[in-house]
């Protein structure tokens, strides 16, 4: 059995970009692997958070794992700041890595920019990430394509540190799905659909209602040419909801090409409205039922539990590498 770790910000609400490039890996892999699925609490501090905000979208996060089908008997599902070895961890890596190779990370480079001095949090962001996988052995980390710069620097640390130690850390490798892992920005193909943009048309979120989803799909940006065929580099809007519409209902491109031959851009983006707001219905109402239990806190606790034991483990092994403690 292998292990698979992979974690979501408590930050916004997630999108149908989260979901097709990292959640819905998490609903596969837990049938063979065993899967620590966890809310970074941590890293969305590195920008400022209302505490009462943050809170409720932790438990947002959680039950939404749950409600697109993570299952907590199967997967570990936990909080990050319940398991004190990241942030312990996280320092043992900062002590190991180096100034320059944090600078190129893209992320910091995009988040920080126009900041005359941004937060240290922000550039010793993928410290932390490093930190989630590699304290529990996690040999696979299924994320988005956006992850790739972090989960390379991770190996990175995990080599160097092994090389230097002897074997201490098992060297995980990304699980990028072919079609979903960059879902992009609706009124802006050319970027990544994200949770922050300005503008919420941009992107469809998980608990968005149907009157949402239709104005934000039927407003998407496309081209003038007006034939539906995918094309990334000549029409990456028109490209961008095919896949969006190929991924949720598991017709394969070249098909609904096929079935809309002939179609305008207005048939076309009626039914992908349909068939987005068909797939994110049930887990609506999951969610709805999941976030008003009380389990969602037992399941919470419980998983801290667990992955607590797993970290534990392996702080001690990392300390006695490093002759730290006692
Ligand atoms: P976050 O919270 O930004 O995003 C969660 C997951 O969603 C993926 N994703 C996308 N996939 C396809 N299209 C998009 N437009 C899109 N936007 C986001 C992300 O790649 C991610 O898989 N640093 C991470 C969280 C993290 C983590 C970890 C992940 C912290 N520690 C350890 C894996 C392992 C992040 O900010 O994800």
């Amino acid at each position: 059995m292998k292990r698979v770790f992979s974690g979501v910000q408590p930050t916004g609400n997630i999108h149908i970009g989260n979901y097709l490039g990292a959640l819905k890996q998490f609903v596969e892999l837990q049938e063979d692997n065993d899967c620590l699925y966890c809310i970074v609490d941590l890293h969305s501090i590195t920008v400022p958070q209302d505490p009462k905000a943050l809170r409720k979208s932790i438990l947002d996060v959680a039950a939404l794992y749950l409600a697109v089908g993570v299952d907590p008997k199967k997967s570990t599902v936990f909080v990050q700041s319940d398991v004190s070895g990241h942030a312990e961890l996280s320092w043992v890596l900062t002590c190991n890595a180096y100034t320059g190779e944090l600078s190129r990370m893209t992320q910091f480079k995009q988040k920080s920019r126009g900041q005359e001095s941004a937060p240290a949090g922000l550039f010793t962001y993928p410290i932390l990430m490093a930190a989630d996988i590699l304290l529990y052995d996690t040999d696979i980390v299924p994320v988005g394509n956006d992850q790739k710069q972090h989960i390379e620097l991770t190996r990175d640390l995990a080599m160097r540190i092994n090389n230097k130690y002897g074997k201490t850390f098992v060297v995980p490798d990304g699980r990028f799905l072919k079609a979903g892992a960059r879902i992009m920005s609706l009124d802006d193909p050319g970027s990544k659909m994200s949770k922050s943009a300005e503008n919420i048309h941009s992107r469809i979120s998980l608990l968005d209602e149907p009157g949402k989803i239709k104005k934000s799909i039927m407003k998407a940006t496309t081209d003038s040419e007006g034939t539906i065929r995918f094309d990334i580099e000549e029409k990456p809007g028109v490209s961008n909801l095919l896949t969006i519409y190929s991924v949720f209902s598991g017709i394969e491109i070249k098909d609904i090409e096929k079935k809309y031959e002939g179609c305008g851009y207005g048939d076309f983006k009626k039914d992908l409205v349909d068939v987005v707001t068909e797939s994110l219905a049930p887990i609506q109402k999951c969610f709805r039922e999941i976030r008003e239990s009380r389990e969602l806190l037992d399941t919470l606790r419980e998983g801290a539990e667990k992955a607590g034991a797993i970290a534990e483990k392996t702080m001690r092994r990392v300390k006695d590498k490093f002759g730290l403690g006692f």
